[in-house]
């Protein structure tokens, strides 16, 4: 839950209001249920929120949802979906554990790339979503997804594959698995990234220890007279 005292709320016609309310992942998900933001509104089919665990402590985000998500309403059920599912798998992750979104919540036409108003319009979206869910690691899937989360300017193909400690969580920046789809010599880095990946949680879950050291073996200063 996040709690939002007297915080100005403004819906998605554009009115405002004072809210005193928690805000839970399905509050916000209903409320951009009819979002009428940027133009994208007039050519999908709905808007497509992210599915997964809202409990997650690792999310995914994407770009912005393509022919497949906007007809079903779902991040990621595509051939780039397929794709994923099976990255996921490969380490040990079902996508029950796990929370996908995009940066974007609507489908844009021919799937063109987002442009700047619209993610400047729906990335707020994507920020409260991280918010409520909390997610000890983001994965940022592709240029877009990065770009946003780090806010700044950085190609994938310099950043894939390293972690970046942020205020609230830890990115790790990946291909998309669409561009993976498209070029054959991503693929092997972007199985190479999952595994890097899977070498971080575990050590996230498991920090590690130093061996307890007995005081009799402990090292002594040698005296010198
Ligand atoms: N590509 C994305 O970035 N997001 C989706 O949901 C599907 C494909």
């Amino acid at each position: 839950m996040l709690y939002r005292p007297h915080r100005r709320r403004i819906d998605n016609e554009g009115s405002s209001s004072y809210d005193a309310s928690p805000m839970s992942l399905d509050d916000l998900c209903e409320s951009l249920r009819n979002c009428q933001q940027c133009r994208l509104a007039s050519g999908r089919t709905q808007v497509v929120f992210g599915s997964g665990n809202p409990d997650a402590s690792i999310m995914f985000v994407g770009e912005a949802p393509g022919f497949h998500e906007d007809k079903q309403g779902v991040p990621f059920v595509g051939a780039a979906g397929k794709l994923l599912t099976e990255l996921l798998e490969s380490v040990g992750l079902s996508r029950s554990q796990i929370y996908i979104a995009n940066v974007i919540k609507c489908r844009p036409p021919q799937n063109r790339d987002p442009a700047p108003d619209e993610v400047e319009t729906c990335k707020p979206f994507l920020f409260q979503q991280i918010q409520l869910i909390k997610p000890h690691m983001v994965c940022s899937m592709g240029n877009f997804a990065t770009q946003t989360l780090l806010e700044r300017k950085v190609g994938i193909t310099k950043v894939h594959g390293q972690p970046f400690q942020l205020s609230e969580f830890r990115l790790f920046p990946l291909f998309h698995p669409a561009a993976a789809l498209h070029n054959d010599n991503l693929l092997p880095l972007l199985r190479e990234d999952f595994q890097k990946l899977k070498r971080l949680l575990d050590a996230m879950v498991a920090p590690p220890q130093k061996p307890a050291v007995p005081a009799s073996d402990q090292p002594v200063q040698m005296d010198l007279f």
